[in-house]
Parts: structure tokens; sequence; C-alpha cells
């Protein structure tokens, strides 16, 4: 099956690049959040898989220092520049994401060689399921193989998010890269996004299944509202900091300090605040419940961040609740929230085996009438991150 995909990708990188030379391939997967939404940058944890949909780039050296790329998603544009000069943002916009990575890798002294790739990707654009890191990790993975070099994933991730931050104007934390590069099959990664250290979680695949749910409201962050949350944060934490100069970020707060510093900020900053408070909490909690096979529990916790992130966060949007409360009704699921930056894309569920097709057509049925469109809806195992193929 992966022989015929790849075997299908390289015939049409020959039709649009020309034939001959070795090519590679290499895929980064997609990834999705069991909890812990809009805490990385803040300093604290999520718990995120990688997922089976993935960006695969099929990619042969160059000599001359120009890079090259074609997307099956977009087949009649190319994206064209040099190593040579001065990388700038441009069209087709979908090109940024690598223009990004080439600059970063560049500018932090890895030599690489020109290259033409083509992309292509089973991940929905605006999903939320982080295709934009995908296509960083990806990019950075073919330019490695191609200069016959390996990188610290760890690293390659931060070099990737500094090209997300300067490349596609969002200010993003660590968590998607981080997945993308890192992730390992059949696990969730509790991820300390201060240090960057790991603890990787089995998904025990006889007991459990994780189905996400798109609700094709396509998600934007770039738009400001995402930026404007991390601001809030800053805010947050610069009036806890008046009374606990200790405080480096909200990950520090507890929520009784939060509690005692109400007063003291705007109620929107407060309720910021409360948001990653307690959803820190809960994604610590959550990854113990899991490792002790309490999932009651994890659903809990899961429709609590939901809850949160609606209420006190206000990065949900009406679809996004009606298909976890829907969720909720079916028998088996154990629980549901919106996952990645919000504002539209997913919801993920953590379900008994046994719960997957009454919740499929529950969700088709109930969405359809109330909404006018079809969610879409799938079960993933969690893969490994970013590798080289061939
Ligand atoms: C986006 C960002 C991540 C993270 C989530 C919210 O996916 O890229 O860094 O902040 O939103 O948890």
């Amino acid at each position: 099956m992966q022989q015929d995909a790849n075997a299908a990708l390289k015939d049409r990188f020959a039709q649009v690049f020309g034939p001959g030379g070795k090519v590679h391939v290499v895929r980064a997967p997609g990834r999705v959040n069991l909890i812990g939404e809009h805490t990385d940058y803040n300093d604290g944890f999520v718990f995120p898989m990688a997922i089976e949909p993935e960006v695969r780039i099929a990619c042969r050296t160059r000599t001359d220092g120009k890079v090259r790329l074609g997307s099956t998603v977009f087949p009649n544009e190319l994206v064209e520049f040099s190593l040579q000069n001065k990388i700038e943002r441009g069209k087709p916009t979908w090109g940024n994401y690598s223009r990004g990575v080439a600059a970063e890798m560049i500018a932090a002294g890895i030599p690489l060689s020109g290259m033409d790739a083509l992309l292509t990707n089973t991940l929905p654009v605006g999903g939320g399921l982080s295709s934009s890191a995908a296509v960083e990790v990806a990019t950075g993975t073919a330019f490695l193989a191609l200069a016959g070099l390996k990188l610290d994933q760890t690293r390659l991730a931060l070099l990737c998010q500094k090209a997300e931050h300067d490349y596609a104007g969002v200010p993003s934390g660590i968590m998607d890269q981080t997945i993308v590069a890192s992730g390992k099959p059949g696990t969730a990664m509790l991820l300390d996004c201060r240090d960057n250290s790991k603890r990787f979680i089995p998904i025990d695949a006889n007991e459990l299944r994780v189905v996400i749910v798109n609700s094709m409201v396509k998600h934007e962050l770039s738009g400001g509202e995402y930026a404007q949350r991390r601001r809030q944060c800053e805010e947050g934490v610069h009036v806890l900091k008046q009374d606990h100069p200790q405080v480096r970020a909200l990950r520090d707060v507890t929520m009784q300090q939060v509690e005692a510093a109400k007063g003291k900020m705007s109620e929107v900053v407060y309720r910021r605040c409360r948001h990653v408070v307690g959803e820190n909490e809960r994604t610590v909690e959550a990854a113990k419940k899991l490792e002790d096979r309490r999932y009651e529990d994890v659903g809990k916790l899961m429709v609590q961040s939901h809850n949160s992130l609606r209420d006190d966060y206000e990065v949900s949007c009406p679809e996004l609740d009606f298909l976890v409360e829907q969720a909720m009704t079916v028998k088996g699921v154990y629980g549901a929230r919106m996952t990645g930056g919000g504002f539209g894309g997913c919801i993920v569920a953590l379900t008994q085996p046994r719960a997957v097709e009454g919740l499929t057509d529950h969700l088709h049925q109930t969405y359809t009438a109330q909404f006018g469109r079809q969610p879409s809806v799938f079960v993933t195992t969690a893969t490994g991150g970013a590798s080289v193929i061939e």
C-alpha cells in the first residue's frame, strides 16, 4: 500500500520535474492534541499524539542552489526560490512554510543543497490538525535527507516553529512541531513546553479509539485572535509578577494566586489566566489517568477542558460545541473536546472501540440536520514522528 503510494508520488514527481536521479521520499504526520490547549506558549504541558494523515515529499537534489516545490493540492502552482539569495515570503503563500524552514536552517548554519520537491498532503488544510507543522517538518526532513545530515528532532522542531513565526505570521507555541517531529507509535506525548522534556504514554488499542471529527469550519490562526490570546496571557503574567516576582509564565501560577489577583486584572485577562492554569493541571492529571487506564476520568477532564476553552478562553465555535455535546450523548464515549487552536477545525473523542460506529452515525445525522453540512469522521492510531521512507 505504502509502496504503491510512494511509486505514484514518484511518478507525479517525474512528470513535474523530469525523470532521473535518486528520488527520496520523506513523511511527517499531523497531530491531534488530547488535552492541554493554549498552554504551550505559557511554558505549560500538552498531551498530543501524531496521527495517520500526513504530508509526504518526494525530493531530489539540485546542484544550482535553487529550490522548486510543487504540491498535489495546488497542481498548477510552483514555488521557486534560491538558497543563495535572501529568502522572502511570497506567493503562492502555501510555499511560505517551506521558504521559512529553508531560511531558518541556513541561518542556523546548516549547509543545504538545492532541491526539487513534490508535496502531497492527506491532512485537511485549515482543519486544525497541524498540516502547517507537517509541511515544515517534512521540508526540514527532506533538506536533511538530501544533505545526508541528521539533526536532533527537538532542534528541528524549534527551527520549524521559528519558520511558522517569521514566515507564516503565527506566533505559535512548540507543541505542533515537536509532536510532528518526535511522536512515537502507539503513544501520546506528555510534553513539558518549558524544557521540552517528554513522557510517552501508551494508548491501548484494545481498549481505546481516538476519533477525530472535522467540523469543516476552516480554522484560521493568522487572523489575530491567536496572537491576542498570547498577549492577554502576558498581561496576566505582568500583573501576577507584582505579587510573585518569581513567576515567569502562567505555568508558575496556582489557581489560588489567580483568584487572589482577580481584582487587579481585567475580567477577560482573569478568565484567560483561569483557563491556562486549570488546563495545565488537567493535562498532567489526564496523562496520569490514561496511564492508570482510568478512561472515564480522562474523559471528564477532556470535557472540562472543552468547557473552559469555550467559556473562559473563547476559542470554540457553535459547530465544535455542538459536536462535543452530541458526542457525549453516545454510549461508550469517554470524553470529547475541541482540539488545536480553535475557531473551527476538529474535535477529538476518546471512546470504547465498539462506540465508533454509533458515534459516527449519530454525528453525521445530527450535525447535518443542524448545520446543513457533513462532518468528516475518522479513527486514527498514534503514529511515529517524521521519517525518511526511502
Ligand atoms: C496551535 C498552535 C500551537 C498551540 C495550539 C493551541 O495549534 O500552533 O502551538 O498553541 O494552537 O493549543
